[in-house]
């Protein structure tokens, strides 16, 4: 077969070359445009046409070279004699944001690349503006184009990008392509085995992003570590002729100013009466940072949390964290959530609960979620999925997970209700993997100093009736998290009665992880499994444990909702969903859920 024309053969020598210095390990995008909500944006959102691509037909040759005149160039037919195999313009649709799975019957374990198109025209609202594209999060590999031009690469599912298109965006006929692909694989982060769905797509809100040609690119307005009145700010410009930037508060009378150095950073401190942040009382000030003629409006809480021995300290004072984890799903419509009215859902269930907390499980959640806890006075522990057998000593999964960290932190570092930072959840003890982490939290540490730092760990020495935490992780961390189902994967449910627990570091301990499955609406006796008996009987001994443990300061049972997973497919009990939500898929509370509501109606620190 004569694919190759002599004309065609130096462009993929050219893309060779770039496809490997933009190599698919290494997001090539800028860098992150924060606060997306309150700038000049126009929303992509809607439907897109697709292209199922299960063999990337659209992005390699028969020889499996990058193809210069991929699906992304959206080629027509100049005649009849012209061969083209595709045609974005006569195939299907899918709407964005969402995942594909939930979209189409066919597409429910999908796994692999779908081609996303969409035509829009743009005229700027001034011509020396520039505009980017912004993605909340597109699961798990995206190749971005603007009319048959690559923009750019990310690796990642659940962070967000933004590439520049100012240069090539014309007022009318531009087309952006998407090649979105979830192929699950052993360097990824997560790894290919995790028990939740692989939503694959683009899986949140597209906006364009229009800003001055020297704008506010990213800042940081916190309590400086450890005060109740100090401002530490600092602003990022973006551009070549950065102007003053004044970052003030004005209900607090602060009013900030300083000039950008010749990297576009200004960093200013001052002392500020402020009324604190607490689930009690979420109070949000308006903050507006100018630059020139540009406004960057955002509300952002101030509250300082730090640990003293066993304690956690929320404003200096000792507090219980009374949460419960949750996935980035609405079980009603089995799959991702992504909208502020899903966040409401969730997070209202987790009110409804009596919690003050929340581990958003277990990678980072769409922003609408973090918006919303801060409004509704919810400490958060957000994560991002370094899960379960990572490739510890694949310097490229290193990098990702770093990439993936890095985007973490700086969409949220402004938000009060994220209070903990988790680097893994139930990782194998191993040189490497104690390598890979501690690097992952000087990472950490470096983005944001204010925070406190944890992992979901696992016991690795117990006798009878003794639960030892002596992760050699621990001492890295600031708060230990422990996952444990005494009663559930081991042991019996009443061994919880004579069952202590100890660690080797004297630091605040997070039960976040414990549980057991039930079907809503199946009753039986406290002994048989997934009845609601017996989940309800696994919280009440579960409960009375944790409640004794003297290190203890807060608890994220396992689940607030049914969720769906390829790992469960036991027939007319899971059906491919892990039951041991308190909700199930149809929203219905089982009696676990207000066994748990009465314990933190009870729950006081002693
Ligand atoms: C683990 C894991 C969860 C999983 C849960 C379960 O602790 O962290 O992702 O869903 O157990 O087995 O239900």
């Amino acid at each position: 077969m004569n694919y190759h024309s002599s004309k065609a053969r130096i462009p993929y020598l050219l893309l060779a070359l770039l496809s490997f210095g933009w190599g698919s390990t290494f997001a090539q995008t800028a860098s992150l445009i924060t606060n997306i909500d309150h700038r000049a944006t126009t929303s992509l959102n809607g439907k897109w046409k697709i292209i199922v691509d299960p063999y990337e037909t659209g992005f390699y040759s028969y020889r499996m070279v990058e193809d210069p005149n991929g699906f992304f160039k959206d080629r027509k037919p100049k005649d009849a004699t012209e061969l083209v195999e595709y045609n974005f313009d006569t195939s299907d649709e899918l709407y964005v944001p969402s995942d594909w799975n939930s979209q189409r019957e066919d597409l429910k374990l999908y796994e692999g690349t779908i081609w996303y198109k969409k035509a829009f025209d743009y005229t700027k609202k001034a011509a020396t503006n520039r505009v980017f594209v912004h993605f909340g999060a597109v699961n798990y590999d995206a190749h971005v184009y603007l009319n048959g031009k690559k923009i750019g690469h990310h690796v990642g599912g659940f962070t967000p990008f933004n590439m520049e298109v100012t240069d090539l965006l014309q007022e009318k006929g531009n087309f952006i392509v998407v090649k979105a692909d979830d192929k699950r694989l052993k360097e990824a982060v997560p790894t290919p085995n995790t028990d939740w769905w692989n939503y694959g797509g683009i899986t949140r809100d597209v906006k364009l992003v229009e800003v001055p040609a020297t704008f506010v690119e990213d800042y940081t307005v916190q309590l400086a570590k450890g005060s109740l009145n100090k401002l530490d700010v600092w602003v990022k410009t973006n551009g070549t002729s950065p102007q003053p930037v004044t970052v003030s508060i004005p209900e607090a009378k602060v009013k900030l100013t300083g000039t950008p150095d010749a990297s576009g950073m200004v960093k200013l401190s001052s002392n500020a009466k402020l009324k604190l942040w607490s689930p009690e009382s979420p109070k949000l000030y308006k903050v507006q940072i100018t630059s020139g003629s540009e406004k960057v409006e955002d509300e952002i809480g101030f509250r300082s949390i730090e640990t003293k021995g066993a304690d956690i300290l929320l404003n200096k004072k000792p507090v219980l964290l009374k949460g419960i984890c949750i996935h980035e799903e609405m079980p009603t419509r089995g799959a991702r959530a992504y909208s502020m009215e899903d966040a409401q859902t969730l997070l209202g269930w987790a009110k409804e609960l009596g919690c003050n907390y929340v581990r958003l499980a277990h990678y980072p959640h769409n922003e609408n979620m973090t918006r919303l806890a801060d409004k509704m006075g919810l400490m958060v522990w957000s994560e991002i999925p370094v899960y379960w057998t990572v490739d510890w000593a694949n310097p490229a999964t290193l990098a990702n997970a770093k990439q993936q960290l890095t985007e973490m932190i700086t969409r949220d570092k402004n938000k009060a209700s994220v209070v903990l930072w988790s680097m893994a959840n139930e990782t194998p003890l191993s040189d490497s993997r104690l390598s890979f982490l501690k690097s992952q939290i000087e990472t950490a540490r470096q983005l944001d100093n204010t925070r406190l730092i944890t992992a979901a760990l696992e016991v690795h020495n117990a006798t009878e009736n003794t639960m030892m935490i002596d992760d050699p992780l621990g001492q890295y961390l600031d708060v230990l998290g422990c996952n444990e189902y005494i009663g559930w994967y081991s042991r019996k449910i009443e061994d919880c009665d004579k069952i202590t627990w100890q660690t080797t570091y004297d630091k605040p301990l997070i039960i976040s992880e414990t549980g057991a499955d039930c079907v809503a609406g199946m009753h039986g006796e406290a002994t048989a499994r997934f009845t609601e008996e017996f989940q309800d009987n696994f919280y009440q001994h579960q409960l009375a444990m944790i409640k004794r443990i003297p290190f203890l300061r807060g608890v994220t049972p396992w689940i607030l909702a049914d969720f769906r997973s390829p790992r469960r497919p036991l027939p007319s009990i899971q059906d491919y969903w892990n039951r041991k939500g308190l909700i199930s898929d149809r929203g219905e509370r089982k009696k676990a859920f207000y066994t748990l509501q009465k314990f933190y109606a009870d729950w006081k620190l002693k």
